[in-house]
Parts: structure tokens; C-alpha cells; sequence
């Protein structure tokens, strides 16, 4: 169909109450992104004239939420039914477009399916058998197979209820058409509410067919109305971007133990072992191989480079052939060039690791310029903040930082330097010589006795 004339409506305005949050239903966070995020990426994708989003409970934090996202919001102050609520949004559209009806709390649905629904050109539902209907609308068909009404749960009589092919909620049809439908629809049911589903009688009536698209996988259509539904849902989207990465080449030791919860990227013969959390962009190398228990958020990793157990990266631009961890964290603006080796408890922050830097173990590097092949031994500290303000430390190529080192900042190392170990640096240190600064000189007391523990009167 012409997408010009696609407007799609989005329902939101319901409370949610068995989420039992304080939280606006479609605020929970899917995949890392709210839930209403995942349907306005599904309906960008359909690429309509216009999206309208009908807000109600928690309308203010769902719009601050979306501040920069471009939609119509359209306000339902009180929850009337699905039926009232698609009538709030539909002064805005014009009489011709086609309209699709989508739900906030129904995020997995994918573009393919939606595609088959809007092409149709009648009104037309999305329906799934599923194994137990309880709760859902049913589709009543006539003796030829024909849709003749939507019954919901509440409203059904028995041999309904047997119906096991259940209205998803989503729907396509033309403006105007719906505009006269809802007119008509009133609130003589069950639960006092406008229903959306009663247009489908009234389409009938007025000699309609109503085309039924059947989902094939009733996950995709799975909507999300308690914290079980809301971590089925997860599981879902898991195993989707899980198979979209084995598809692409990498080798995920167990695909149900892998959360990504942003973008990634990949390249050839990529290894992630389990439960490595990735959020927000990340991008790997070829041959980039993660250990078990890495979280990774925003982050570059280059080829070859290998990121060993437990070990958590923020932010950071990792070059090839790196060796990370285990149990190192990399914070907010760590780069390293490449060859670069980081061990076990050591963090670093907006600090660059030049070419062949090593810091093998225990040491924090932060506002710190790291020069070629430098040594940093265990337990050298970056002094970089003064209570008041952070300030920077500057290491030559080839230096040596030996071992309990602290580097007072604003402080430089030269090239080829050598810091002797326990010493604190707080004036810069000249190039290609040993520069030591130690409290007092070592000595031995002879005699000295062992203090005896207390004998506890
Ligand atoms: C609806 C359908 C039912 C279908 C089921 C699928 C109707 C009458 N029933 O039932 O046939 O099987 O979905 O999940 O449509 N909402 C508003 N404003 C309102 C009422 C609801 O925005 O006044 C929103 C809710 O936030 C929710 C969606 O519409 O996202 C569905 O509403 P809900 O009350 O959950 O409908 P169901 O009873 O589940
Ligand atoms: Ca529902």
C-alpha cells in the first residue's frame, strides 16, 4: 500500500496495573529500552504519514520519556476502552489514510507481519491460536469460515469460550470507516468499556469482509501485562538478537545466557562465552574473543583483542590484540592503542595506553597519558585528584613505573624513565634516568621483639 497515507495508532493509556510499579506499564524496560520504544521503532520502520500515541496513566513521565521521538500524543484522561481510546486519536486523521492499531504493551511484534495487515485493503485482524485463550477476545467466524464478530473473554458464552483463535488487538481499516464504526459502538458489555472489537460486528453489518491475518508465532504477539509476561518478553528478544548473531558468524557458547541491550556489531569469528551483558553500542573485531561475566557497554574492541572473565568496560576504544582482565574494569574514556595488555584489579579512566602499554595488575590509571610500551607494575596509582579538581599524568614511551609507585598529578614522566618502586613522584621525572624518592632510607633495629597478643584479663 502507499505508506503516505499510514497512520498508525498506538494505545498507552492503560494503567498496568499488574506490573504493580509506580511506573507507567509501557516505561518497563524491555531489552534495556522502554517498551513503548521497542513499538515506535516497529512503527518507524512501516515508515507511516504519522504516530499517534494515546497517553493516559503517567502521561507526563511517557512524554518526558520521549522528548527528542517525533509522535503525536494524544491525551485520554479517562480509560474508556480500546474503542474510545483509538476515538481520541482519530480527529487528526484524515478520512483516507489507513489506520493501524497497535499496543504499547505488545513490543515484539515485527515489521513483516505488520506489513501483511496494512496491504490488505479492507479492515482487516490479527489473530493467534493459542494453546490456552483464557482471558482473550475470541474470533467468532460464520458456517463459510468468515469473521463475524470479536467476543471478548468476559462477554463470551460457553461455546465461545471453546473458540481457540484469539484477537492480538491489532487492526487495520480505513479512517473514515472506523470514525462511523466507533460512532456507533456503546458500552452495553461486561466491563462498561468502548470496545475497539465491536467495529468487526459493525463491519459485517455493513457487508465488509474482514480479512484475518493468523501470527505464526504467537510470541511475537505476546502482550505484557505483569513482571512474568514483562521477563517472557526478555527471554524472547534475547534468543532473537542471540540468533541474529549466530546468523551473522559468532560463536555464542549458550545463546540463553547472553543479554544485549543495545546495538552491536560484529565481525568474522567472534567468541562470547556466558552471561556477557552488552549494552547500549558495541562494536567488535574480528577474532575478538569475551570470557564469561563481562558487562560492555559503548564500547570498541579491535581485532584479535581478547576480553578475559568478569571483567567490566564502559566507554572506552579498545585497538587489536589487546589482553583484558580477568577482573579489570575500564571506565569512561579509556583508549587503548593496541597490543595493549590490562590485568586483574586495574581500572582506568579517561586515560590512553599507547602501543604495548602493560598494566598487569593492581594499579589505577585515571586522566593519564600512557606513552609506547610503558611498565606499569603492581600497585601503581595515579594521585589525580586533589580534593578539588582532577589533573593529569603524562608517561613517556618506554618508561618504567615499578612497583607501589604513586604519581602525583599534574606530573610527567619522561621517556625511558625509571620510577623505583614505593616511591611517590611529585615533580616531574627527567628522561632515561632512575628517579627514586622514598621516605626514609631502609634500616633494621636489631632486637627488635614481636608484639606478644594479649593474654585477655
Ligand atoms: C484487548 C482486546 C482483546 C484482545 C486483547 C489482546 C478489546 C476490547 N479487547 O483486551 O480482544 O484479545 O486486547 O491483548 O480491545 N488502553 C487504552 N485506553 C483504554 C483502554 C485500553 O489506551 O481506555 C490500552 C491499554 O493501555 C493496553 C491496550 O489498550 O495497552 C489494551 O487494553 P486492555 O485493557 O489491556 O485490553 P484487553 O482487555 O487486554
Ligand atoms: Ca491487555
Amino acid at each position: 500500500m502507499n505508506q503516505s497515507k499510514l497512520h498508525i495508532v498506538i494505545l498507552a493509556a492503560g494503567r498496568g496495573t499488574r506490573m504493580r510499579s509506580s511506573q507507567p506499564k509501557v516505561l518497563q524496560p524491555l531489552g534495556g529500552r522502554p517498551l513503548l520504544a521497542h513499538v515506535l521503532a516497529t512503527a518507524r520502520s512501516l515508515k507511516p504519514a504519522a504516530t499517534h500515541v494515546v497517553i493516559g496513566h503517567g502521561a507526563d513521565a511517557v512524554r518526558a520519556r520521549f522528548a527528542d521521538v517525533s509522535v503525536n500524543w494524544v491525551l485520554q484522561t479517562e480509560q474508556r476502552g480500546t474503542g474510545h481510546a483509538v476515538q481520541q486519536a482519530l480527529p487528526e486523521i484524515p478520512d483516507d489514510a489507513r489506520v493501524l492499531v497497535l499496543y504499547g504493551d505488545v513490543p515484539l511484534l515485527t515489521q513483516d507481519t505488520l506489513l501483511t495487515l496494512i496491504d490488505v485493503d479492507g479492515p482487516a485482524l490479527l489473530s493467534v491460536v493459542l494453546p490456552d485463550p483464557t482471558g482473550y477476545g475470541r474470533i467468532v467466524r460464520d458456517e463459510d469460515g468468515a469473521v463475524s464478530a470479536i467476543v471478548e473473554h468476559k462477554d463470551a458464552n460457553p461455546e465461545q469460550l471453546a473458540i481457540d483463535e484469539t484477537n492480538t488487538g491489532v487492526l487495520a481499516a480505513r479512517a473514515d470507516r472506523l470514525k462511523g464504526w466507533l460512532s456507533r459502538v456503546g458500552s452495553d458489555n461486561a466491563q462498561g468499556e468502548v470496545y475497539l472489537t465491536d467495529v468487526v460486528g459493525l463491519a459485517v453489518e455493513d457487508g465488509l469482509t474482514v480479512e484475518v491475518v493468523q501470527a505464526t508465532d504467537p510470541d511475537e504477539v505476546a502482550g505484557v501485562n505483569d513482571r512474568r509476561q514483562l521477563a517472557a518478553a526478555e527471554r524472547v528478544l534475547q534468543r532473537r538478537a542471540a540468533n541474529a548473531l549466530l546468523d551473522a558468524g559468532v560463536t555464542l557458547i549458550d545463546p540463553a545466557r547472553f543479554d544485549q541491550r543495545g546495538r552491536m556489531s560484529v565481525g568474522e569469528d567472534v567468541v562470547i562465552d556466558v552471561n556477557v551483558v552488552f549494552e547500549g553500542d558495541v562494536e567488535l573485531g574480528d577474532g575478538v574473543e569475551i570470557g564469561p561475566n563481562c558487562v560492555i557497554r559503548d564500547a570498541r574492541i579491535g581485532d584479535g583483542s581478547v576480553i578475559h572473565a568478569n571483567t567490566v568496560i564502559e566507554d572506552a576504544d579498545i585497538g587489536p590484540s589487546c589482553q583484558i582482565g580477568p577482573f579489570a574494569r575500564l571506565r569512561p574514556g579509556t583508549v587503548l592503542v593496541g597490543d595493549n595488555r590490562i590485568g586483574n584489579f586495574v581500572e582506568t579512566k579517561k586515560a590512553t595506553l599507547d602501543q604495548g602499554a602493560k598494566a598487569g595488575h593492581l594499579a589505577y590509571l585515571g586522566d593519564a597519558s600512557i606513552g609506547k610500551r610503558v611498565n606499569v607494575s603492581a600497585g601503581v596509582i595515579t594521585c589525580n585528584y586533589d580534593g578539588a579538581n582532577k589533573h593529569r599524568t603524562v608517561v613517556g614511551d618506554d618508561a618504567f613505573l615499578g612497583t607501589d609507585s604513586q604519581l602525583v598529578a599534574p606530573v610527567t614522566i619522561g621517556a625511558r624513565a625509571y620510577i623505583a618502586a614505593g616511591s611517590t613522584i611529585t615533580r616531574n621525572a627527567p628522561d632515561d634516568a632512575l628517579t627514586i624518592c622514598r621516605a626514609r632510607g631502609q634500616k633494621t633495629i636489631p632486637g627488635w621483639r614481636k608484639p606478644v597478643k594479649d593474654s585477655g584479663k
